[in-house]
């Protein structure tokens, strides 16, 4: 056994900067990792170009039981620190929007850049290495047997996410070994993640598959503003997807389309400025017909203006700016993009990530109790947390 070997098992983008963090203050590492490829989420992620942190990330942008545990890690490797080692390596980038940055070229090119790293410095990346079993001896190491052997070390580092995305290598491994070491694990639920419609919905919504709309969703004292998107089983779109790291099952979700219109007020408007012309050709200047149709279904919209009541019109305006409706469920882990919950955050420490009963073992990255909006900032958890570990491994 080696006293100076960190073993960290996950070489995914915690597990990644934990390596050369902790290569650079002269540890020998040795990453292990069950997947063929190292960073696949890193590969897939932003649709191909890699969402690699946000602008304006803050700790408010985290759910977790402790709010508080993730602000010293987020202070001690910014977003700042990240764009440098981009621009460092020469790596173009761009703000999509909402200071979201994006890689100009392939995911892959943000994976490289780590993997440059991690060769530059001694990391060894041994991949297709199942872990079996862990155990702890009385001489404070620990003993790992995986289908490649046995390794040896001091220093053990869980950087194996977790269940979201299984089809990318994600387990809950991770959980599985902090419980086993007596550590507590919160509740945990599939997050950023698509709704489903029950029948009545799907029926209704049926034929929208594709369509996006400009929406400010609610839910649980909670709202966002981006696009929804129609799906063959529900709802998805940015908006949705951060809304469902609030939902809990049988809340009722309230959906604003075009949320910079009262629409109420603009059909009162028309009504009086152009009587006779028909509610639909007015709401067809907002909305494409099929999406007219579903939402006001049953509803008579070929009549001139003049013949609405207000309240007729209220109601129009109320099927596209007070939709409400309860999910059936989510599509859960596999299509997930994070896993809400994990390793209880008060058996850690937010400074060096070693559990605060077991010497030489720590967590990081998505493993944790700790999860991003959407938008870069789990990535900027998985910088900031592997970072800050790298660096206190003993
Ligand atoms: P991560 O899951 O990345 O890595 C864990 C590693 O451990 C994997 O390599 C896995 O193979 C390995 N492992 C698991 N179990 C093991 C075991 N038993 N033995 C050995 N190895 C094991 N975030 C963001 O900020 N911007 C974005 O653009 C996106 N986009 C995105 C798209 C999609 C489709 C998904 C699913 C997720 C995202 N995310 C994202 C979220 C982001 O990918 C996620 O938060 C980070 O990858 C978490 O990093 P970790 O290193 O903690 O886990």
């Amino acid at each position: 056994m080696s006293d100076n070997l960190a073993i960290i098992i996950g070489a995914g983008a915690a597990g990644l900067m934990c390596a050369i963090s902790a290569a650079e203050n002269g540890k020998n590492v040795l990453v292990l990792d069950h997947a063929n490829k190292a960073g696949k989420k890193i590969l897939i992620s932003g649709g191909g170009r890699c969402n690699f942190t946000n602008m304006y990330t803050e700790p408010s942008n985290y759910l977790s039981a402790n709010p508080h545990f993730c602000k010293s890690a987020l202070k001690r490797y910014t977003q700042w620190d990240f764009i440098a080692e981009v621009d460092k390596a020469g790596l173009p980038w761009h703000e999509k929007k909402l200071g979201q940055l994006f890689s100009d070229n392939k995911s892959e090119a943000i994976l490289n850049l780590l993997l440059d790293r991690c060769d530059a410095l001694g990391v060894e990346i041994k991949l297709n290495c199942a872990i079996s079993s862990i155990k702890k001896h009385s001489d404070e190491s620990f003993e790992l047997n995986s289908n490649n052997g046995k390794y040896h070390c001091t220093s053990l580092i869980i950087a194996t996410g977790a269940m979201s995305f299984p089809t990318m290598g994600a387990t809950d491994f991770g959980h599985r070994i902090a419980r086993q070491f007596g550590l507590s694990v919160t509740h945990t639920n599939p997050g950023l993640v698509p709704f489903t419609f029950d029948a009545k919905e799907k029926q209704q919504f049926e034929g929208l598959s594709g369509v996006s709309l400009d929406s400010e969703i609610s839910c649980a004292n909670q709202s966002f503003r981006e696009n929804i998107l129609f799906t063959h089983k529900g709802l998805s779109g940015p908006a949705v997807l951060q809304i469902s790291s609030y939902w809990q099952a049988g809340n009722t979700i309230t959906v604003k389309c075009l949320p910079d219109i009262d629409l109420c007020e603009d059909l009162k408007q028309h009504q009086q400025v152009s009587p006779n012309k028909h509610v639909i050709n007015i709401l067809k200047l907002h909305f494409p017909e099929r999406v007219i149709e579903r939402f006001c279904i049953n509803m008579d919209l070929n009549k001139p203006l003049q013949q609405y009541k207000h309240s007729d019109l209220e109601t129009i305006a109320n099927a596209f700016q007070k939709w409400q409706f309860i999910p059936s469920g989510t599509e859960g882990y596999k299509k997930a993009e994070v896993t809400l919950g994990g390793v209880d955050t008060d058996e850690i420490s937010s400074k060096t990530f070693e559990a605060k009963k077991v010497k030489g073992l720590y967590f990081i990255g998505e493993v944790l109790d700790v999860t991003g909006h959407l938008g870069g900032f789990n990535f900027q958890w998985a910088w900031a947390s592997g970072h800050c570990c790298g660096k206190a491994i003993q």
